[in-house]
């Protein structure tokens, strides 16, 4: 009973006068999903004894050896020949233990001036300052991919909707144009959440700070932290950096999701604008002649998870009192599972932007139908003096003409557009092409091709 006691409750020694259940054991363990953190929990560990060795707390020999057995246990994690145990709860205890076995003595001055409290909030925060960067660059990457497409269809003219209603022609390189605009504030959202991870909570120990003379700016200097935390208290609880985190990302899939919808559409037969090339669709087990989109189909139910994350780290984080509470032990897997959706979804995103192909055509005839020019009729009455209502209240008269005869307004002849004002002249009819109106809105953000090749050329600048 003795030697099984002390095996089970290794980590707490004394202290406890018998041991967990195992479904308590199961219950309260991390290990199994912080494991992940193994690398981002040694580049701590080994900053924090360079640390202790340069303050005196520890001697260079018991340095040395904590280099060694972690450079092997790095090695052993890299290979999937380290055994992690349950019974050692999470990663850090795992990896101090193996330390231990590897080095001895060294190894059981690691922690002195540290906790798990202020360790676990250091791996996070390098875990998730490393997610950022890679999201960051594939956010990058799915922009450029974005960009081309948007430069081969500067000119192609398709519907732009409102109400899921023809409204007015644009061009399909400017509707592009939107979800760059869309995925650079992601981007900026990402590097603004960054600088609030970039900080250092080592040092904060359990809660209240260290006895040991430690020098923390030298600790994160190593770790490339810009500023430690300020609050020991703070350091340890809050997890506001990774809510935040997940804020962002549910906007980058909120965007994607809202593409994704335009995919789905655009893809439909009834609709026929694009096509998405075979390796991102998939077929049915019944229907031979599908092919369905679910790439975007699945980004956009992924962003239901995604969203849920944000709202589980917020309520996981509501109720605590100050300082660190096992609750927080829950914030990793939906952390976790935000950057693996996140990361993979842009990724494959920015890889099935290369693979849409326009039809031109479609969009064109589909730009023709639905009196898309009928503001373009409007504002030139403007110019010639009507006053803006006035001239709406004509043209929606000759809209009523077209809708009964089954027309466009293209198909009335001068004689007949006058009857609804005589300020029509000859020159009308390059207004109502679906060249005129794009052309015409040519301003910062209008889609006038020159301007969107304008918007193309400076969101190119602005990657580089
Ligand atoms: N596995 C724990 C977590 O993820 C590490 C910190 C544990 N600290 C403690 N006092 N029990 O939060």
């Amino acid at each position: 009973m003795t030697a099984q006691l002390s095996k089970k409750s290794e980590a707490w020694s004394a202290r406890f006068s018998e041991p967990v259940s195992d479904l308590v054991k199961r219950y309260t363990a991390s290990v199994f999903f912080d494991k992940r953190l193994a690398q981002f929990d040694i580049e701590g560990s080994l900053a924090h004894a360079e640390m202790l060795c340069a303050t005196g707390i520890i001697n260079p020999a018991d340095y040395a050896e904590i280099q060694r057995g972690m450079t092997q246990i790095r090695a052993e994690i890299e290979a999937g020949q380290f055994e992690w145990l349950l019974d050692l709860e999470d990663v850090h205890l795992n990896i101090e233990k193996r330390l231990t076995e590897l080095v001895g003595d060294a190894g059981k001055r690691l922690h002195t001036g540290r906790s798990r409290n202020d360790q676990v909030a250091t791996d996070i925060r390098l875990y998730l300052r490393a997610a950022i960067d890679d999201i960051t660059a594939l956010l990058q990457a799915f922009r450029l991919a974005l960009l081309d497409l948007a430069e081969q269809h500067a000119d192609t003219i398709m519907p732009g909707f409102t109400h899921m209603q023809v409204a007015q022609p644009i061009t399909f390189g400017h509707h592009m144009l939107a979800y760059v605009e869309m995925f650079s504030r992601d981007a900026e959202r990402m590097a603004d959440c960054r600088r609030r991870v970039n900080r250092l909570p080592l040092g904060a120990a359990a809660l209240a700070g260290t006895t040991f003379p430690i020098d923390r700016e030298r600790v994160a200097k190593t770790l490339g932290f810009d500023a430690v935390c300020r609050n020991s208290l703070d350091a340890v609880s809050d997890r506001d950096f990774a809510i935040e985190f997940c804020a962002a990302a549910a906007l980058v899939m909120t965007h994607i999701s809202r593409m994704s919808e335009e995919l789905v559409i655009w893809m439909s037969p009834r609709v026929g604008f694009i096509d998405i090339a075979d390796r991102f669709c998939t077929g049915s087990s019944i229907m031979p002649q599908k092919k369905n989109p679910d790439v975007p189909e699945l980004a956009r139910g992924k962003t239901g998870r995604v969203n849920g994350h944000l709202i589980a780290l917020l309520t996981l984080m509501k109720g605590q009192p100050l300082a660190y509470n096992k609750d927080n032990q829950e914030d990793k897997e939906p952390l976790f599972d935000t950057v693996d959706t996140l990361t993979d979804t842009l990724r494959i995103f920015a890889d099935m932007a290369t693979g849409i192909t326009v039809k031109a055509d479609t969009m064109r005839a589909a730009a023709l139908q639905g009196f898309a020019t009928a503001t373009d009729l409007a504002d030139y009455l403007v110019k010639k003096g009507l006053p803006f209502r006035d001239a709406h209240e004509a043209v929606a008269r000759a809209v009523r003409t077209c809708v009964d005869r089954g027309c466009d307004l293209t198909d009335l002849t001068l004689d007949e557009l006058r009857t609804f004002s005589s300020l029509v002249e000859a020159d009308i009819f390059a207004v109502l092409t679906l060249e005129g109106s794009v052309a015409a809105r040519d301003h910062i953000g209008g889609t006038a091709p020159n301007q969107v090749k304008a918007a193309i050329a400076n969101a190119r600048q602005q990657l580089r």
